[in-house]
């Protein structure tokens, strides 16, 4: 019966807290080998922003936000310990994703200038003939950076695949589209969406030691003292100084995969990717992949005639046709005959189910998004030890879809927490943040311009 199958799935996708505690002890010496050498599977990426703001961070600034779910331009002011934020989002289309790398930068450019000539109408914004506006562009993915406003891809992630951008200045070729528009902009900083979240927490909250994103991706930032990262000694920079990682922990426990207890159907979803063996971590986590966890469980159990029997099922057969969004929705039914579980199957994949059935879904959306949680917990955990700021406490500043829209996902990361630390856990909280990428990367811009004006 089904509930042979949720007993199944629950032992499948339950993370005790022994074990628990194991991959903590992973991330931790994964995290100590990123700092000690470049090119390692967690590179722990130095970000080039130099401490935390100081509040007194002023002006006007444009940010580019690409690695989401959306395409975001932001026009932000800093004043007086505040911000003000106007947006505009676009879509990436699948093409745009694949395509020419240069042709991605320039359809960003192009919004870009949209926006900015849009700005200049409803008179939010002027720009002086010969003045420039300071850009700061928030860019999502792995980059390798010796400066602010340079990074070189490293690889793409989740699922983007555009030619010609691995392994090039991804400063350079946005630089080069802003060009061809001929925009009043001035690229000065380059960053991660986690380093944004990290210093835009930080500016609101002084509590705040980490920055995360549960969102189509999975990462985070913190601020590490320049001599715990070993890899940076020919800069020569005093000890205590500090210097922001983007961790790129998504990539933790690729290749090899020693620490993770991955199911059949994760084996199955990272095969089937465009970059197999690769983003282990992020692979459990992260919003691009639980529904197709979840899809891949349930095309198996048609297979074996438990589900559905006499239905046509070509639709929900699709890759990745199931989207995380219907596990959300799932968990925030509030009824007892599912009607939410009635309406996903029937509206979007023409398919009848049994209550049983629903509640069989329902379960098995709980265990795949808490798996999710309780290994974010994991590497939130592994970043206390590192920073060993247990007994202080610290905020951890949190941005995403799955952190903003999933019922429960950030109840579910505070257990995960008590779970491993026992009480101590609730020293650490975890909260919201404010428009990390915009409002960031402006604070992180004016940060960059006040070093440059300083001589620093
Ligand atoms: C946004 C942040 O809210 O969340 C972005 O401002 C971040 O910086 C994004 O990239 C990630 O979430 P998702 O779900 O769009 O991948
Ligand atoms: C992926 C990217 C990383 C980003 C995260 C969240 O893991 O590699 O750079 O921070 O997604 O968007």
């Amino acid at each position: 019966t089904l509930a042979d199958y949720t007993k199944k799935f629950e032992s499948l996708f339950t993370l005790t807290p022994p074990r628990m505690r194991m991959i903590v002890n992973g991330l931790l010496e994964a995290f100590e080998k990123g700092l000690k050498e470049p090119g390692q599977v967690v590179p722990m990426l130095p970000a080039f922003v130099f401490g935390w703001p100081e509040g007194n961070e002023e002006g006007d600034f444009l940010a580019v936000d690409l690695g989401g779910t959306n395409l975001r331009v932001c026009l932000v002011t800093l004043g007086n310990g505040q911000f003000e934020l106007t947006q505009a989002k676009y879509r990436l289309t699948e093409e745009q994703k694949q395509g020419d790398g240069q042709a991605l930068f320039d359809f960003c450019a192009q919004c870009m200038g949209e926006f900015l000539k849009a700005q200049e109408e409803e008179e939010y914004i002027k720009v002086a003939p010969d003045t420039v506006l300071p850009l700061g562009f928030t860019f999502s993915y792995p980059t390798e950076q010796d400066r602010i406003d340079h990074g070189k891809l490293i690889r793409w992630t989740k699922g983007f695949g555009a030619a010609n951008t691995e392994g090039h200045n991804v400063g350079a070729m946005f630089i080069k589209s802003l060009e061809k528009q001929n925009l009043p902009v001035k690229l000065v900083s380059l960053i991660n969406d986690t380093t944004g979240t990290l210093i835009a927490s930080r500016y609101v909250n002084p509590t705040t030691k980490i920055g995360c994103i549960f969102g189509t991706g999975c990462n985070a930032a913190y601020m590490e003292k320049i001599g715990n990262i070993p890899k940076l000694k020919h800069l020569g920079l005093p000890d205590d100084d500090l210097m922001a990682i983007n961790c790129e922990w998504g990539a933790f426990d690729s290749f090899l995969h020693e620490h993770l207890p991955r199911t059949k159907y994760d084996i199955m979803v990272d095969q089937a990717s465009n970059k197999p063996d690769e983003q282990a971590f992020e692979k459990l986590i992260s919003g691009r992949y639980l529904g197709e966890i979840m899809r891949l469980i349930i095309c198996e159990l048609i297979d074996e005639g438990v589900l559905f029997l006499g239905q046509s099922t070509y639709k929900i057969e699709i890759p990745y046709a199931f989207d995380t969004a219907f596990l959300s929705l799932m968990e925030s039914d509030p009824t007892d005959e599912l009607l939410m579980v009635i309406g996903i199957f029937s509206h979007f994949f023409a398919i009848d189910t049994t209550l049983e059935e629903r509640q069989f879904f329902l379960a098995l959306a709980k265990l795949i998004s808490t798996r999710a949680a309780r290994l974010s917990a994991c590497g939130i955990a592994g970043l206390v030890k590192q920073m060993d700021c247990l007994d202080e406490g610290c905020s951890v500043g949190a941005d995403g879809t799955l952190y903003n829209k999933y019922p429960k996902f950030s109840d579910r990361i505070h257990q995960g927490l008590v779970d491993i630390f026992g009480d101590k856990g609730k020293n650490i909280q975890t909260i919201h943040a404010e428009d990390g990428s915009g409002v960031g990367s402006a604070i992180i811009a004016a940060m960059t311009k006040k070093r440059k004006d300083a001589g620093v």
